[in-house]
């Protein structure tokens, strides 16, 4: 959609903005090739059990099998570059006052875009760590043992049932906090704790953007819903700031 049509109400709200936090999910980085999880048929959750790949005791069962999963989106993500989207949230943040990003994503395409300000809630899968929390560099991580402890390597995200990084909610409840302007891109608001910041932003009668192609639980609710891509209408946003 080259030339997305911004409402002039909307252009208005962004051009005033001095602070801004975008709220990114699995579709910020679908026009990279970065496959979503939730979209019906090319979703990973469509094709793989979250249960058997991205739990605690998923990886205490069969490591091997964890790691197989891993390596593959490792290399898929090591072949894709940063979209419009993303680009476009960067080109932002050099304008506005300040320009947070919290993301959902392990993928590290906001950091590639030249992002600044990122807040990864759920890790970065680029990274190794071992089971006690050290991170390490590692060439075979499914056979090494961590240097610091000898305890085994997994990758450095978070799994169902695990808690975020230790003060990312905070840091990102902190530059909601100070926002005048919220995005909720790409994602479909439904993984905990992450889908409570927008709506805590609702609750706190700040202005919130949502762009996704589908409705999502908090489309009734934002101040704008903007049905269509991120590497489209992100663009014409970051036109208005
Ligand atoms: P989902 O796969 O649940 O949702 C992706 C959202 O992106 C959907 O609402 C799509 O409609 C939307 N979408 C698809 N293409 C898009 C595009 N080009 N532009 C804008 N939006 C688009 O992904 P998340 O909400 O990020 O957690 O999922 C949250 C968490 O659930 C993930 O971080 C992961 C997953 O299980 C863990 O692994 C812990």
């Amino acid at each position: 959609m080259p030339g997305a049509v911004i409402p002039d109400d909307l252009c208005d709200l962004i051009g005033a903005a001095r602070r801004v936090v975008a709220l990114t999910g699995a579709g910020i980085s679908a026009e990279s090739g970065v496959p979503t999880f939730r979209d019906a048929q090319t979703g990973l959750w469509a094709q793989y059990d979250p249960a058997e790949l991205a739990t605690p005791e998923a990886f205490a069962r069969d490591p091997a099998l964890v790691w197989r999963w891993y390596r593959w989106r490792r290399e898929l993500i090591a072949g894709v570059a940063p979209n419009s989207g993303h680009r476009a949230l960067a080109r932002w943040a050099a304008r506005a006052e300040s320009l947070v990003v919290v993301t959902q994503n392990v993928d590290g395409l906001h950091h590639q875009a030249g992002q600044e300000q990122v807040i990864e809630l759920h890790g970065n899968i680029t990274r190794t760590r071992c089971v006690n929390g050290h991170v390490v560099e590692a060439a075979e991580p499914e056979r090494e043992r961590c240097s610091r402890c000898g305890a085994r390597l997994r990758p450095d995200v978070v799994w169902f049932g695990e808690a975020l990084p230790e003060g990312a909610l905070e840091a990102a409840e902190r530059a909601v906090r100070e926002a005048d302007l919220v995005l909720s891109v790409g994602t479909s608001s439904l993984v905990q704790p992450a889908a409570s910041l927008p709506v805590w932003a609702i609750t706190a009668g700040k202005p919130v953007v949502e762009i996704n192609p589908v409705a999502t639980p908090i489309s009734g609710q934002v101040r704008f819903s903007l049905r269509g891509k991120a590497g489209e209408l992100l663009p014409a946003l970051a036109d208005c700031a």
